[in-house]
């Protein structure tokens, strides 16, 4: 690596050229209408300390650049509560310079931050599984597409609500609406990214942005409860129906709800596309309850299911306290961390509760010894120690240990979270 400088902070104005670097590793175009757009739209949320990259012969060959996000953890079976932690993304290195550690370098450096900063665990959502379980991450929530059949498969078993009304939005009424509606219903289960800042206006082309789809906004509902407005749908259409009877087909470009009967509203509301046949929804949870609304809850497939957030935890003591419990135990846990610099290793008591907890170093005979990994695995609730002890290291040291922890960690709903970053 004698011919590549390692950079942090990267300065704002070098934000075009290093994201010209990255583009292409994603796929992407590194000029063009679309890579102006995103460009704009970096240099507007820029953290020139957060980010890293690597240059050679004067260009920019690797990038990697993180950011403060808050996200919701389990507060006990059914609640939530927020904590800040790191936020991983735009992680590349071109084409020509892979594979002689140019990612590890800047990934060393930036868990180091992470953990200089006292951000208890880091987050990422990961473009092939094989990369980061090095680093100590480990996939711990999940998501699922839907594909939901209209036309002719039965129909809504109990139908809207009565209790409030859906309205058709522009950008901007929604843009009021929506940051709030959002941050209520990411916080109804564990995993949840927050959307700050600029997220909504750069998604609705709003405050000068330019919308980022090229094929044009999508449609914008906002419904209405009794006490203000509690859910968002908006959807595009991506086939059209023919006159001879063939039923076109939407796809869901967001459904969020944020009490029982606005989730009722805006599913009923799916299957009234006369023209549709289908209604395809992306990125939901896995534990999609909507079937249960379905006369027929076949009618309702599951497409696709697979690892979401991947974390890590870079102080096990604070993030473990952080949390609330599903049940009240005490168990000390032996965490052997190999990965990255080993910023779980350690002997931990902890107190679990569902309002107070509290996680200390510790002396003590263990109950169980484990992974950092498998802990960051269940850390969110979305898995078991009992799956995992498959294929990490999970001893019971106490017999029955691993029961109660798991009952500890356990959560009534699936983790899930909407916000790609
Ligand atoms: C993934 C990527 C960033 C790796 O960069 P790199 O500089 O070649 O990685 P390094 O040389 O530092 O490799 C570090 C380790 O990761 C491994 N690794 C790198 N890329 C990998 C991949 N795609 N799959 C599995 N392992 C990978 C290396 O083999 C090496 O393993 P070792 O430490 O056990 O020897 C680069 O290939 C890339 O830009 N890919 C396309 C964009 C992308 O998918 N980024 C990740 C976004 S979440």
């Amino acid at each position: 690596m004698t011919d590549v400088e390692i950079v942090n902070p990267v300065p704002v104005d070098e934000s075009r050229a290093w994201l010209a670097a990255l583009s292409p590793a994603f796929l992407d175009q590194s000029g063009g209408d679309l890579f102006d757009r995103m460009a704009e739209r970096w240099q507007r949320e820029w953290f020139p300390n957060r980010t890293w990259g690597a240059r050679a012969g004067g260009q920019w060959v690797a990038s990697l650049t993180t950011s403060p996000r808050s996200i919701s953890i389990p507060a006990g079976l059914a609640t939530t509560t927020d904590v800040e932690v790191d936020a991983l993304t735009e992680v590349s290195v071109s084409p020509t310079h892979r594979r002689r550690g140019i990612m590890r370098s800047l990934m060393t450096e930036s868990l180091r931050s992470a953990k200089e900063r006292g951000e208890p665990f880091s987050i990422l959502i990961t473009s092939q599984w094989p990369i980061y379980g090095r680093f100590g991450y480990a996939p711990a929530s999940a998501y699922a597409d839907y594909t939901l059949l209209t036309g002719g498969r039965g129909g809504w078993l109990l139908g809207p609500s009565g209790s409030g009304s859906i309205r058709h939005a522009d950008p901007q009424s929604l843009g009021a609406i929506a940051p709030a509606v959002f941050d209520r219903v990411r916080r109804l289960r564990s995993g949840g990214v927050d959307r700050r800042d600029e997220w909504w206006p750069r998604r609705l082309g709003l405050n000068g942005y330019r919308p980022i789809n090229p094929a044009g906004l999508p449609n914008y509902y906002v419904r209405d409860g009794a006490e203000g407005p509690d859910g968002l749908l908006w959807w595009s259409g991506t086939r059209g129906f023919e006159l001879n009877g063939d039923l076109g087909a939407v796809q869901v470009g967001g459904l969020f709800a944020a009490t029982d009967d606005a989730y009722r509203d805006l599913w009923a509301f799916m299957c009234s596309f006369d023209l549709a046949g289908e209604v395809r929804i992306g990125n939901r949870s896995t534990d999609e309850p909507a079937r249960w609304l379905l006369t027929d809850g076949r009618a309702l497939r599951q497409t696709y299911a697979g690892d979401a957030l991947w974390l890590r935890l870079l102080d096990v003591a604070a993030a473990l306290s952080a949390r609330g419990y599903a049940t009240t135990d005490r168990l000390v846990l032996d965490v052997i961390d190999n990965d990255a610099d080993g910023f779980g290793q350690g002997r931990f008591a902890l107190e679990a509760g569902a309002e107070e907890s509290s996680c200390e170093p510790t002396t003590a005979e263990p109950d169980v010894r484990l992974s950092q990994r498998a802990l960051a695995a269940v850390y969110l609730g979305g898995h078991t120690l009992r799956q995992l002890h498959l294929a990490q290291p999970v001893d019971e040291l106490t017999p029955g240990a691993i029961n109660r922890l798991d009952l500890m960690f356990t959560t009534s709903v699936a983790p899930w979270n909407a916000t790609m970053f």
